[in-house]
């Protein structure tokens, strides 16, 4: 009987820490004032996510709430605290102005035991630093000028893989169709190697970059757990990476550099730089060179990164045309009157098309890829203008996608408009009112590839095919609930017509 007592004693104690630790750890933003909804327990603010509620939704909800009432809100994952940037000055000031206060953005990777997941968008501190000093000019105008062939040459792949396929069907899935293109390009770019997956569907680079992307090794809620318990996770070793895709991509990346190195080969690709920085001698050490293990993570990165974002944005761009016949045919005016001044389909050209540039651009503010933006405060930091202290640890979230539908600031946000982009409505907005591409010194490396990858697929669909809505186009638009990379539930159906020149 007294064991039971001391047992029941015990677990009466050990129910009353927990309750008074969730307790302790929900007041957080209340003791600081900072506007938030009530946490429930166990999940805080996370309750339904991805189930009952979108990631992208749920940002959207809390920023239409509290903007205007404060210049951040407060969310609890699990006890968590993070703050909801509401406020684009204090957005500026912690993207751009205080950058070196803010650099990383904290993510679990394990670059010792599991080698891809050490790429750009996870390191931090001087590592970060270091590669991503190293990686920039692979992504200057001169490389991209360099790529423009290889890219068109997938782009005519892609063109006689639509007329053949209409043939037989002319309502298309086209998220499938783009994402091969894409990944086509980035296959010969990223690796050098001609994936052909418009052809061959069961091509390996096509079911591992998938795989990487949709069936990750975790499910989001314990990715977010080893974000936060990073020190705890690389001690007990724990990998964020298939086994199957770390195989594939290592494989790859080995025989691609053995093969160049043996047979003298340099292309003007992102591995050759890759093999160039390689050569520095690193042994490991991330202020000289690069180790194979890092190269292969890096490359990885670009493939996975490469791929869905542009392949979504020409989705999404094809998908606003089909609704917005004007706008197409305006577009499509517009690449025939560069054409025909230019005489072919040049690097100059494609960069002297004003309207296509807005047009992805409007394209990018109703779908960003990635829908929030996400920082680590690295020493505790007062929020100008108020009392509030974001304190060394919290992560600070931008809310892309709700900012860049807001009605404010983007008037009646579900038009779209490529006339919002032109260079006097810019100027007129706050230069944060737009995040596609993120901001500041960690902004998105690849900005021009994936611009001149999206103008490429643009201009070589729009010159050749008619695109407008069937019965099986989604209406309104609902987006797949993986947080990842924007994209449309159950892909997007398009009716394609080619177009006949008399
Ligand atoms: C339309 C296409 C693309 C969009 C909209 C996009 C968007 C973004 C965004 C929003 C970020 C985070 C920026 C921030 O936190 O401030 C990012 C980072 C990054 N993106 Fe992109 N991206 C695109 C294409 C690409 C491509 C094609 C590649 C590679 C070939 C790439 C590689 C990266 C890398 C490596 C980072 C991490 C940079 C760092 O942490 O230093 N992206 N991108």
């Amino acid at each position: 009987m007294t064991v039971l007592n001391s047992l029941l004693a015990v677990l009466i104690v050990l129910i009353s820490l927990i309750y008074w630790y969730i307790k302790r750890s929900f007041s957080y933003w209340s003791s600081r004032g900072v506007p938030h909804n009530k946490p429930t327990i166990p999940h805080g603010s996370m309750k339904g996510l991805g189930k009952t509620v979108s990631f992208v939704h749920f940002t959207q909800n809390y920023y239409m709430k509290f903007r205007g009432t404060s210049k951040l809100c407060g969310l609890y994952f699990f006890t968590r605290p993070i703050a909801l940037l509401l406020d684009l000055d204090l957005i500026k000031t912690i993207l751009v102005k205080e950058f070196a206060k803010f650099s990383d953005r904290s993510f679990y990777y394990n670059d010792k035991d599991d080698p891809l997941s050490g790429h750009l968008v996870a390191l931090d501190g001087v590592k970060w630093k270091n590669v991503r000093q190293k990686l920039t000019s692979t992504f200057s105008s001169s490389k991209m000028k360099y790529m423009f062939p290889t890219i068109t040459a997938v782009g005519d792949r892609l063109t006689n893989y639509l007329n053949e396929t209409i043939k037989e069907s002319s309502e298309l899935e086209m998220k499938n169709i783009l994402a091969r293109f894409t990944m086509d390009v980035i296959g010969t770019c990223a690796f050098g190697i001609e994936c052909d997956t418009l052809k061959d569907i069961d091509n390996d680079f096509y079911r591992m970059g998938r795989m990487a992307i949709q069936k990750p090794r975790h499910n989001q809620r314990i990715a977010f757990l080893l974000n936060d318990f990073k020190r705890l996770a690389r001690f007990l070793r724990i990998k964020t990476i298939r086994d199957d895709v770390t195989a594939f991509f290592m494989g790859v990346t080995i025989s691609t550099i053995d093969y160049r190195e043996k047979n003298n080969i340099q292309r003007n690709d992102f591995m050759d730089l890759l093999i160039k920085l390689k050569n520095e001698d690193s042994q490991g050490d991330f202020t000289k060179g690069l180790t194979v293990n890092q190269i292969a993570a890096q490359s990885f990165l670009f493939f996975v990164a490469g791929y869905e974002t542009s392949s979504t944005t020409m989705l999404f761009a094809l998908y606003e045309l089909a609704l917005n016949q004007e706008v197409q045919s305006k577009l499509r005016r517009e690449i025939q009157n560069a054409l025909k001044k230019h005489g072919n389909f040049s690097y100059e050209m494609m960069m002297d098309i004003p309207y296509l540039d807005q047009t992805i651009q409007e394209t990018l503010r109703k779908y960003p890829p990635f829908t929030t933006l996400r920082r680590m405060a690295q020493n505790d930091f007062k929020v100008p203008g108020t009392n509030i202290v974001i304190e060394k640890g919290v992560s600070v979230v931008v809310p892309v996608y709700a900012i860049q539908r807001d009605p404010e600031l983007f008037p009646e946000p579900e038009k779209f408009s490529p006339e919002r982009f032109t260079p006097e409505q810019v100027k007129n907005r706050h230069p944060m009112a737009w995040l596609a591409f993120g901001e500041g010194p960690r902004n998105c490396i690849a900005l021009r590839f994936g611009m001149m990858q999206t103008r490429i697929g643009l201009i070589t669909l729009l010159t050749k095919f008619e695109f407008s809505p069937c019965e099986k186009t989604l209406i309104p638009m609902v987006f797949s609930s993986s947080p990842i990379v924007l994209s449309p539930k159950d892909g997007l159906y398009l009716a394609i017509k080619p177009i006949t020149t008399e």
